[in-house]
């Protein structure tokens, strides 16, 4: 059996609005960043189904005791925001993953190259290989940025089975570099887009979100 990438757009009515907030270039950054911060928790609850590990238990009802399913407290679950823009799906992820640690990767693309530099690295030195990793990006363009954070998450033990990526808008070209490296990998975003640009922007897109996000 050939494993192959799953990228899932979730059909979703509430996915689809504030993916079109976030797309219009009249939508102040106010308003942006709290669509930016739904994407996160809605595609993160879609992320979760068949991700998040769970134990099952009994518990005493008022009546009587009856079969329980709770999430496992005992397997690590990470997020790993990819600075800037990845922080602002954060917040909505990390409402439904309290428990999460949350270990930022500072990436910026150089405008020139569009080659991807780190410039702030908080992942551990290595992770439990059971931990569940969610990385949040809303932009998957040339796909410098998420294979740069895949080498650094995998060669620090994470399974790229167990992982999952949020995002807002994927482009081919980091779907097809994802696909040829990490087979197993699955992806939830609002949409695909057709193109990434000479400049590196993907078209139609939603344009720069680290600088929608935190208006600069
Ligand atoms: C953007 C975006 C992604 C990356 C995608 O970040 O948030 O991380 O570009 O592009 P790629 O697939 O071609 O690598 P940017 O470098 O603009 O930094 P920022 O988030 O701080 O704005």
């Amino acid at each position: 059996m050939t494993v192959q990438l799953r990228v899932y757009v979730p059909p979703h009515p509430l996915i689809k609005h504030w993916l079109a907030v976030a797309r219009d270039a009249a939508t102040p950054s106010v308003l942006f960043r709290s669509a930016i911060t739904e994407l996160g928790r809605w595609l993160t609850y879609e992320a979760a189904r068949e991700w998040l590990p769970t134990i099952e238990t009994t518990v005493q009802s008022p009546l009587e005791s009856c079969p329980a399913i709770f999430i496992n407290p005992e397997v690590p679950v990470a997020v790993v925001p990819i600075l800037r823009a990845g922080l602002g799906l954060l917040e909505g992820a990390q409402t439904l993953l309290p428990l999460a640690s949350i270990y930022h990767l500072g990436l910026v693309r150089d405008e020139e190259t569009l080659e991807a530099k780190c410039y702030l690295n908080k992942l551990p030195e290595t992770f439990d290989p059971q931990t569940r990793v969610l990385i949040t990006d809303p932009m998957l363009a040339t796909g410098g940025s998420i294979m740069r954070a895949m080498a650094e998450l995998t060669q620090r033990g994470v399974d790229p089975a167990l992982t999952r990526i949020v995002s807002v808008v994927a482009a081919p070209p980091a779907l097809q570099k994802l696909s040829a490296a990490y087979p197993g990998l699955i992806i939830y975003t609002a949409t695909i887009d057709e193109t990434v640009n000479d400049r590196g922007f993907i078209v139609p897109g939603l344009g720069d979100a680290g600088d929608r996000i935190f208006g600069t």
